[in-house]
This record gives C-alpha cells, sequence and structure tokens, in this order.
C-alpha cells in the first residue's frame, strides 16, 4: 500500500459515519491498540536502519492525518445532532425570558470604598498587605509584648510557631515604614482574625488603617482628620466622644466612641502618634519624624450606620438582608 492510500482509505470510512459510537469504532480500528497504525509500528522493528527511519516518519504522519480527520467529523456530527435536536423541537419564540436579577456589592466592600475615596480625596494613598502574617509584623515590630494576652491561641489563629492570621490591619505599617520612603501617608483595608463569635464578633471582620509620617505631624491634625472623616460617614449631627486609651504602638493613644440609637456609646477606632519605639525599631530617625496612626473596624461602623444589632448577618448569605443594601453599583 502506499503510504497516503490508507489515509485516503480512512477519510472515505469516516466522511460516511453517521453518529459518534461508529466514529469511535473506527477510530479503534486505525489508531486503537489492535489498530492498523499500531500494527505498523510493531513491524518498524524488524526493518533496517534507514527503512525504520523512513517508516516511522511515513507512520507518524499517517497517525496524525487521521486523527486530524476523526476530530474533524467528530466536530461535524456534533453540530449536526444539535441542529436534529432542534428541529426535531417545537420552540415558541414568543415566550417571555426569565429575569435574572443583577449582583451587587457586599455593604462591606461599599463602605471600605466610601472610606477610601474620603481619604484618597485628601492625599492617601491605598495600599494592600498580607493576611498571613509573621509575629515580627503583627506583634514585635508594633511594640506589643511577648505576654500580651492577644498572643495567645485562645485569641490568634496560629498556623505554625511563627505564622498566623494577622489580628489586625496594623501589620501594614511596619511594612510599609520598612519599605516606603518618607513621607508616608497611606491606607489600607483588609480582613482580619480572631478567636471570637458572638453578636458582635466574627472570627473575620475588617480593618481599615492609615497612617501618616511626615515632620511636625501633631495630635491635632489626627483629631482634625478624625473628626472630618466621621461628620462625613455619619453626617454633623452624630455625637462623638474621644477617650484616652493605650496601645502599644501609640503614645498617647485614644479611642473614639459613637452614640447610637439606644444612647450607649460605641468605641469603633483605636489611634495614637506612633510611639517613638516604633519609629526607632524600624530605622525613622525620631527626632525628625513623626505622625499618627488609627485603625477601625468596618462591621462596627456598617452596623451604626444601619442600625444592625448583630454582625454575624453580614456573614450569613441571606439573600433577604443583603438586598437592603443593593446599590446600582453592579459588579
Ligand atoms: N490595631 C488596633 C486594634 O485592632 C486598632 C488601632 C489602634 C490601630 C490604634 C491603630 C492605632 O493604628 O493607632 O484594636
Amino acid at each position: 500500500m502506499i503510504a497516503d492510500d490508507i489515509v485516503l482509505i480512512a477519510k472515505k470510512e469516516i466522511s460516511v459515519v453517521k453518529n459518534l459510537k461508529d466514529l469511535n469504532m473506527l477510530k479503534i480500528k486505525y489508531l486503537g491498540k489492535k489498530g492498523y497504525i499500531t500494527k505498523q509500528f510493531m513491524l518498524i522493528k524488524n526493518l533496517d536502519k534507514n527503512n525504520r527511519i523512513y517508516k516511522s516518519i511515513i507512520c507518524n504522519k499517517q497517525k496524525k492525518q487521521i486523527k486530524k480527520i476523526i476530530i474533524k467529523r467528530k466536530k461535524e456530527i456534533e453540530i449536526e445532532q444539535y441542529n436534529n435536536k432542534f428541529l426535531d423541537q417545537n420552540i415558541d419564540v414568543s415566550l417571555p425570558g426569565k429575569y435574572i436579577s443583577p449582583g451587587s456589592k457586599h455593604p462591606i466592600t461599599n463602605i471600605i470604598y466610601e472610606i477610601e475615596e474620603f481619604f484618597t480625596n485628601i492625599g492617601f494613598k491605598i495600599i494592600t498587605g498580607p493576611e498571613i502574617e509573621d509575629v515580627y509584623h503583627n506583634f514585635d515590630a508594633l511594640n506589643i509584648s511577648k505576654y500580651h494576652p492577644t498572643r495567645t491561641e485562645q485569641d490568634t489563629f496560629w498556623l505554625d510557631k511563627n505564622i498566623l492570621l494577622r489580628t489586625q490591619t496594623s501589620n501594614v505599617q511596619i511594612r510599609i515604614m520598612k519599605q516606603h520612603k518618607l513621607p508616608i501617608k497611606i491606607l489600607t483595608s483588609g480582613k482580619v482574625y480572631r478567636h471570637d463569635y458572638d453578636s458582635n464578633h466574627t472570627p473575620m471582620f475588617h480593618q481599615i488603617e492609615g497612617l501618616f509620617i511626615n515632620k511636625k505631624v501633631t495630635f491635632v491634625d489626627l483629631k482634625g482628620i478624625l473628626i472630618l472623616f466621621l461628620n462625613f460617614f455619619f453626617g454633623k449631627k452624630c455625637k462623638i466622644r474621644f477617650r484616652p486609651s493605650y496601645f502599644p504602638f501609640t503614645e498617647p493613644s485614644l479611642e473614639i466612641d459613637i452614640l447610637n440609637n439606644n444612647k450607649e456609646w460605641i468605641e469603633i477606632l483605636g489611634a495614637g502618634m506612633v510611639h517613638p519605639y516604633v519609629l526607632k525599631n524600624i530605622g525613622i530617625n525620631n527626632n525628625k519624624y513623626c505622625g499618627f496612626a488609627f485603625g477601625l473596624g468596618i462591621e462596627r461602623l456598617a452596623m451604626l450606620r444601619y442600625n444592625i444589632s448583630d454582625i454575624r448577618f453580614f456573614y450569613e448569605n441571606d439573600i433577604r438582608f443583603l438586598k437592603q443594601f443593593r446599590s446600582n453599583n453592579f459588579i
């Protein structure tokens, strides 16, 4: 048989096949384990060197061509079958379509975008940081003592001795101060993790962290920016209370509470002037530079704004709850 004869014969046979089952039989006949081409390959062993090379080139070429013919026919049969299916059916083109309502962004995502927009408008740059973090960035560099209760297994999700799920977005402060040139004016948002579960806590929640380092940054700047932000977010009428506080990475430190509808003060953020130890540890000259930082819980803000009594609603995927926050921003 001449080299291309077998391809022609196969092509003829394949072209008249009408269904996938018969096509498969032909595939086995030509390319299967006991098929024509495989047998030809086996015969090559007995040939002398030159013929062996020549014959194997031919066999490979035939194999390739037959494969191609089979694939082409398979596609044709599939299209024929698909078309026949529709010819057999009576389609009522006048039937109205089904409405699929578009999804929308999660309320927490919307709030993050809103806050980011406010801070970018006053010169903050948005950056991101890792959720899986090491002890140095999450605790040590933030001046959090080795014996602080937040480091225990009851509080923190440890992945191994040195690696954990970050408990706060303050980890990003350290990364940014180490990588970026001064001055620094950044905002970062994201998920944080703690061993907690009740109407005010979920094991995963979101924080936004701001950091501003420059020459001559003052406590007044910090207060001014936070008041401006809270007036923007809640409207001018909301009652704000500044309270002295303690965080190992800021000195002095403060917390802000907001009066909710039940006349209770609810804590929403922590802030302060970056502790000189933190700057020094990173190698920033704390005689020349200083700054402020703040961190706020997004779910808390959302709960206050929308009067939501249980944080867990955000993460139970109840469509009736989520629908209430539908906006026109579909993504
Ligand atoms: N990281 C703190 C927390 O999770 C919040 C915080 C307090 C952030 C003071 C700050 C800060 O940047 O200056 O409770």
